[in-house]
């Protein structure tokens, strides 16, 4: 909970988002939902769009990463706030056109890119293919050829700085699945092969270090190192880059031990990008780049909160308690992926002191299936809602039908009045595609 005011409790002692009672929200929309904050969202999209406004007089555009949480309502957002999008797949690029998004604003990643979503991506329009390997760039090629146009491309590059939340780590080549490595000349051959291509208009480089980071200084390491590769590309070959995507990765606060983030803090890391990059443009006498940045997480993550109803409740007498809700790994599968951790809270009792620990599980037939470790809670009782925290960035994006659950709804709420941007699925929606052969009736 910070400046931001996304969450607080009111005066009947009940979890509050966006000025609405999560009481009331799980009352009228029931559980499990996914609730997002619009304040929040739009927010953090224009703290990022003014700094690249003031910091870099408009010379660059931020493209919400949208893996973060994709649906139309969310790409309406971003379209009213006049920033990009990024996207990596042909189902994101459908949700995106289907919410009217302007494709010449989507930059569109993925490293290993199918034909066909290549070809949806030229036939509507998509502003930016970041390529990621000389395959796809002669399919794209290709594509481009048959339909007579030019696509502008970026070429994602490693510079060798990889970060992985609270630590990173420089080295020579990366061992990622993306991108070209700077080190050994792949990124130098890469740019050789995409100049060569007829239909494919190089307009720079894209690079990602990495996701929920919180020091500035991997960003700016990186910065200098992608700046440092434009020069000599540029010495060596003549071709001067004219953007820079540098990514995402942006760190939020998920629970007590990640630091409570300020608006002013994301605005931090944009001028540490910022200054450097200015630095090394001086320095090599080459133009400042457009700049792209790309954060998913930041956007939405803090935004968001899913409640549950409280049902079962089981204690290990001296050894552990588990408190299950009407949800799990199928509408947040972060715990039994990366153990993660999470905050909760009894939305309904929130001002009452927390007398236990317990872990809260999920429904799945399955035991890696928690949400969240050592929650601190009052004596929760079958019945109560709990709120977790954070669940914005990828929970909805990551859920499945595992054990046919439908995946929950999720709702705006803006000004206290809650409305549905995902309506919930329905046991008709699961079985929708399945198919009976004849000969098994
Ligand atoms: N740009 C590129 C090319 C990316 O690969 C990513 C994230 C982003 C931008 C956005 O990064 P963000 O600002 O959201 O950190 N499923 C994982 C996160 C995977 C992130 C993958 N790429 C999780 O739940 O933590």
């Amino acid at each position: 909970m910070n400046e931001r005011d996304t969450l607080k409790i009111n005066r009947l002692g009940h979890l509050e988002i966006g000025g609405m009672d999560t009481v009331e929200i799980a009352g009228k929309f029931g559980t499990p939902v996914y609730v997002f904050d619009e304040a929040h969202i739009r927010n953090m999209m224009r703290v990022y769009k003014a700094c690249i406004d003031n910091l870099y007089g408009g010379n660059g555009t931020v493209a919400y990463a949208s893996k973060a949480f994709s649906c139309k309502a969310v790409y309406a957002i971003a379209k009213q706030e006049k920033i990009s999008i990024d996207i990596v797949s042909g189902g994101e690029l459908y949700t995106a056109v289907k919410a009217g998004f302007p494709a010449e604003n989507i930059y569109m990643h993925g490293n290993n890119k199918l034909v066909h979503e290549l070809e949806e991506a030229v036939d509507n329009k998509v502003g930016t293919i970041i390529l990621d390997s000389f395959r796809e760039a002669d399919i794209l090629n290709s594509v481009c050829k048959a339909r007579g146009t030019v696509q502008n491309v970026l070429i994602r590059i490693n510079p060798g700085v990889e970060a992985h939340t609270h630590a990173f780590v420089q080295t020579a080549r990366t061992d990622s699945k993306f991108g070209f490595s700077v080190s050994d000349g792949a990124a130098e051959e890469m740019t050789a092969h995409v100049l060569s291509k007829e239909f494919l208009n190089l307009k720079g480089y894209h690079c990602h270090i990495g996701s929920q980071i919180f020091e500035k200084e991997p960003f700016v390491l990186a910065a200098n190192k992608v700046m440092d590769f434009i020069a000599s590309i540029k010495s060596r070959s003549g071709f001067e880059a004219q953007t820079l995507n540098i990514g995402g990765g942006f760190g939020i606060w998920y629970n007590d031990e990640d630091p409570e983030m300020k608006l002013s803090d994301y605005s931090e890391y944009l001028d540490c990008i910022i200054t450097a990059i200015k630095a090394k443009a001086k320095q090599y006498s080459i133009n400042e780049p457009y700049l792209v940045i790309e954060p998913g997480r930041s956007i939405v993550g803090e935004a968001g909160i899913t409640l549950y109803t409280v049902g079962a409740i089981k204690e290990i007498a001296g050894i552990k308690k588990y408190v299950a809700i009407d949800g799990g790994m199928f509408d947040n599968p972060r715990y039994a992926l990366y153990q993660s951790k999470y905050s909760a809270l009894l939305a309904n009792r929130a001002k009452e002191e927390c007398t236990e620990k317990v872990t809260v599980a999920g429904k799945c037939c399955e035991s890696g299936d928690i949400i969240a470790v050592d929650v601190q809670l009052p004596k929760a009782k079958s019945g109560d809602i709990m709120a977790v925290l954070s669940t914005g960035a990828y929970n909805y994006s990551m859920a499945s039908n595992y054990n046919r659950n439908a995946v929950p709804p999720a709702i705006l709420v803006k000004d206290g009045q809650a409305e549905y941007i995902i309506k919930p699925q329905t046991y008709e929606d699961i079985v929708r595609n399945d198919v009976v052969p004849d000969r098994l009736k």
